[in-house]
Formats: C-alpha cells, structure tokens, sequence
C-alpha cells in the first residue's frame, strides 16, 4: 500500500514519521485491544480533527481514527494531549485497507465519515472512501442499532453516497429515505462548520444497521 505522505518527509526526524500507524500491525486488528472495552466509535479521514476532538469531549464514548495523512495524525494527537482527551486515538492508515482488517463483527457504536469528497478527476475515482466494499465492512463492524454518518456538500456525491447505503440490505435510513436535517452527534468538522458558516448546503446521510 502506497503512503501518499512520503513525498512531504525531509529527515528521519519528522515527527511525522513517528504517529502510530496500522502498517505496523500485522493481519488482524481488534479495536477494543487497542482502546478497552466500552461503547467504541470510529470516524474515517478526520482531517483537522474537529469532529473526533469534540465528539470524545462530549460523549460517553471511546472513539478511534483513521487518517491518511500523518501530518493530520500528528496534530491531532498533540491538540488532544494539550485538551486532555483521553478517550480518542487516531492513527495513520487507508481506512479502506484498515477496515477490511478489523475484527470482531459488532465492535462499534457508530462510524462516521465527514466530507470524504472531492475526488473530481477520472484519475482519483480510485481513492473514493464511500464505496460498497466500505460500506460492506462498516456494516460489519457495527452494533446492530449502531449509526452510520455520512456528510458532504457536494450534491451528487450525497445521491450516490445515499443510493450505496440504500442499497445494502442490512442498513435501514434513520428518517424517511436516508437524509436528514440535523447531526445529532454533538460535535462538528471543519468542513461541517465551514459549509454552516458559508450558508452552503450540508447533506446529512443517517442509517443504522437491522
Ligand atoms: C476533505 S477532507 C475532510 C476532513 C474532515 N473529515 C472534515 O470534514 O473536515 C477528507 C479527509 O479524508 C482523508 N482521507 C481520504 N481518503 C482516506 C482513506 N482512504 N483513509 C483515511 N483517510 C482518508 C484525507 O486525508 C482528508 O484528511
């Protein structure tokens, strides 16, 4: 699997270098050996770290992420280490690779994913993050009850993000056919707050797994 970051490393001493990342674990990977027992949740591409910050402040919850770019790692870490988040860990890696590793079935409360897009070029169609084969595995490893979140603010992308949720079996839409107005989950991402604050739509996917 190739690291997109490489390019951006300079020395060995990059603290970049050094996050925690899930090519150092070989085969499978238990979220509850790396975060304890408890009510688990997992968000896919945090970026700035807003929504996994802010959501393990304010919920009963232990909530781990993925991210791609080690940069992106590295200062969420430190911003939740100066916050004292203590229920939050967040680690390099291709969540699509990642997350077909994961065992059990059943481990999280909710996964979410925040405005994965834009991938416009033909060339990028490739690393789109919300897919069948993705959310096959979300499904998988989610409660049965348990919330999947979908965000974006580009239109088309939220019709085909609602129609691969729709059209897995194990998933029913939270309100009527999957859209939904609010994010109920008490936190938000910068790219969240920044389509708020520019009055841009925000199309909010809701389903739960049967
Ligand atoms: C457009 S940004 C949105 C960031 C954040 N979720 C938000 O809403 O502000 C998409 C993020 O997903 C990350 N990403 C893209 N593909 C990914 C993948 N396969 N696995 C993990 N992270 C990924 C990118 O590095 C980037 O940080």
């Amino acid at each position: 699997m190739t690291d997109r970051d490489s390019s951006t490393y300079t020395h060995n001493d990059n603290p970049y270098l050094h996050v925690a990342s899930f090519y150092d674990i070989q085969g499978e990977i238990d979220p509850r050996q790396l975060m304890g027992d408890g009510d688990l949740e997992l968000e896919i591409g945090f970026g700035r770290g807003q929504f996994i910050r802010e959501r393990a402040v304010n919920a009963s919850i232990k909530i781990l992420g993925i991210e791609t770019k080690r940069k992106l790692v590295y200062l969420c870490e430190q911003k939740a280490r100066l916050q004292k988040i203590e229920n939050l860990m967040v680690m390099h890696g291709d969540a699509r690779e990642v997350i077909a590793r994961m065992q059990p079935e059943g481990v999280f409360q909710s996964v979410f994913i925040h405005f994965p897009d834009p991938w416009w070029k033909a060339r990028h169609q490739k690393r789109k993050v919300v897919t069948d084969d993705v959310t096959e595995n979300v499904v998988r490893l989610l409660k049965p009850g348990g919330h999947y979140f979908v965000q974006t603010d580009v239109d088309f992308r939220a019709e085909e993000y609602l129609r691969i949720l729709q059209s897995n079996p194990a998933l029913e839409p939270v309100h009527g056919d999957g859209m939904t107005d609010e994010n109920m989950f008490n936190a938000r991402s910068s790219r969240e707050r920044r389509a708020m604050d520019l009055g841009m739509p925000v199309y909010r996917i809701l389903f739960k797994k049967k």
